[in-house]
């Protein structure tokens, strides 16, 4: 391996991978790429629908418990006015004026009263290029002390100042709005403006533009801030949004899925699919995207057991990411403090995984309590309750018990679950070549039910009858529904290391010998051991290989 490629981070490796194995794509990259966007490729669609369909089986299939929807991604309005998306979901936005730097007020450092507002830049061009544009935007020459801006003070909590030498009185004074951006540390912010996590888009036929330019030509009388509101009001009339997550059709459907199935509590709604976030920072790769994907379930409980109910889901859950890893110790639960919990739980475990910047988050557990279920009652009008007859009503003593069930939610991500999966595979080994040498080999080790193709037929040259055997294999193998790839280019020692790249668990080569007594080598990726098998026996060993995994 080079030492340029030695030099990239995990991530930087694993990236390229991606890119070059077709796992993902940059989306719309011939036209310079869309920020945060991502493509699927031929390996990463199979990788990523191994791993939801093994949710689905594990979460859907072998349990009598929970059932499974597949819900609209656009739904009532109304669902995100009661969820509380469409007034919790935004957030306070500040550009500074400086560098352009986009970041939620909220979260900003709060320099206090007397303290220096240094402005940190990454070298000592950016400062100067800094420093420019201050002198020109507001006519003061800060300080440059190499990559540092210096000679800004706060005077107190709406003002800040341009000191000369740090004493005396300002030569310049600012308003102040109590922090600063995150990166550099500049105070030269602009006002706060709302930003919905949603993406809004419009329902029907019509182009809403034409209403709003009629409005605007009839009332040109309007101040910007009236003009704005009505504006909102002939927006709003058919704006539809985005789900942002899958839950909330769980919860909606909560009585439908229950009546037609006869479900009684407890029991759990599934759903896994697309959802969409105009996130502020998009990082790490498909980490944190706009456009995701999301694997959820609503467990309904009855009130008062949802502290066994949320540690056994903990459990599950975790276990289920381990069992597919090579390094389980990479997985670990952590409990919400008391501030970081949302409006709706009564507590909540964090499924992390540790990522090449630190253990992040992967899934949440949550105790939802009746908040989502009583929520939706009250806006819609419906009941949105359960009636269990075998139960006595813990208030009247009565027999026959109506309530609001709790809610135990596993929400994990689909596509940040297919980045572990991929950092977890990520191998680099020192192996001989042909000639004994060392050399070293990139290998994927996905777990082979996930692995996107399960098994590459290869015909050691392309004459003397092998890659008619091989094609007779491959659509053998694809008859019993095991995704095979005849490849028949490049010598058979790249066409390994191709598919070692590509997580591929088993190479199947017909040589010489099969011709003569009707035998293949099965090569396993990962110790890279040959052995010799029967062609008619290559399905019963590949299959046995699959379910034993
Ligand atoms: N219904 C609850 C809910 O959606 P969340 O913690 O916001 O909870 C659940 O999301 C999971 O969805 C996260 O743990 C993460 O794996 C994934 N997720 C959330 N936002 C994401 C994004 N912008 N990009 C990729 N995955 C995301």
């Amino acid at each position: 391996m080079s030492n340029k490629k030695n030099n990239l981070s995990i991530m930087e490796k694993v990236v390229s991978l991606c890119k070059q194995r077709g796992f993902i794509f940059q989306s719309s990259e011939i036209y310079g790429g869309l920020k945060s966007a991502y493509d699927y490729g031929p390996l990463g669609v199979e990788l990523k629908r191994n791993i939801m369909n093994e949710w689905w089986k594990s979460m859907v299939h072998k349990r009598e418990d929970v059932i499974g929807i597949d819900a609209s991604i656009i739904m009532h309005p109304k669902v995100w006015h009661a969820s509380g998306h469409l007034s919790g979901f935004s957030d306070p936005l500040v550009d500074c004026l400086i560098s352009k730097e986009r970041f939620r007020a909220d979260k900003a450092p709060r320099p206090q009263p007397g303290d220096k507002l240094d402005i940190t830049c990454m070298d000592k061009g950016q400062a100067k290029t800094f420093a420019k544009i201050i002198q020109t935007k507001f006519n003061i020459d800060l300080n440059r002390n190499g990559k540092v801006l210096e000679g800004l003070k706060v005077i107190d909590d709406s003002s800040f100042g341009f000191f000369k030498d740090d004493i005396g009185k300002p030569l310049e004074t600012f308003d102040y709005k109590g922090y600063v951006s995150p990166s550099f540390g500049s105070p030269f912010l602009s006002d706060e403006r709302q930003f919905n996590l949603m993406f809004r888009s419009q329902i029907g036929s019509i182009d809403v533009l034409d209403d709003i330019a009629t409005f605007v030509e009839k009332n040109k009388n309007l101040n910007g801030g009236e003009l704005r509101k009505e504006l909102e009001n002939i927006v709003k009339q058919s704006a539809v949004y985005l789900r942002p997550e899958t839950a909330q059709a769980m919860f909606v459907q909560f009585q439908n899925c229950q009546q037609s199935m006869s479900m009684k509590i407890p029991f759990g709604i599934a759903q896994m699919g697309k959802s969409f976030r105009n996130e502020i920072t998009v990082e790490h790769f498909v980490f944190r995207s706009c456009e995701f994907e999301q694997m959820e379930m609503e467990f309904f409980i009855e009130p008062g057991t949802q502290k066994y109910w949320l540690e056994y889901w903990r459990e599950k859950r975790i276990n289920w990411w381990k069992k597919f890893s090579n390094n389980p110790d990479n997985f670990r639960y952590r409990a919400h403090d008391k501030d970081e919990l949302a409006h709706y739980a009564d507590a909540c475990y964090d499924i992390e995984y540790k990522y090449p910047w630190g253990f992040d988050e992967l899934e949440g557990v949550a105790s939802r309590t009746d908040y989502d279920l009583k929520k939706h009652a009250e806006h819609s009008g419906s009941k949105l309750s359960y009636f269990d007859q075998q139960k006595q009503d813990p208030e009247t003593g009565k027999n026959g018990w109506r309530y609001t069930p709790y809610v135990i939610e596993p929400a994990a991500g689909a596509t940040r679950g297919l980045l572990v999966y991929l950092l977890d595979a990520y191998t680099e080994e020192a192996v001989p070549d042909a000639d004994g040498n060392e050399s070293s080999r990139v290998v994927m080790k996905l777990h082979p039910k996930l692995a996107p193709v399960k098994a590459a037929i290869l015909p050691l040259v392309k004459k003397e009858g092998l890659p008619e055997i091989a094609r007779d294999i491959v659509s053998s193998l694809f008859k019993t529904g095991i995704n095979a790839r005849y490849d028949e280019q490049h010598s058979i020692g790249k066409r390994y290391r191709r598919h070692d790249e590509a997580g591929t668990p088993y190479c199947i080569t017909i040589d010489g010998q099969t011709k003569e007594d009707n035998t293949v080598t099965i090569r396993d990726r990962d110790t890279m051991l040959q052995e010799r098998v029967d062609v008619n026996k290559i399905i019963d060993t590949i299959k046995e290989k699959l379910t034993l995994s």
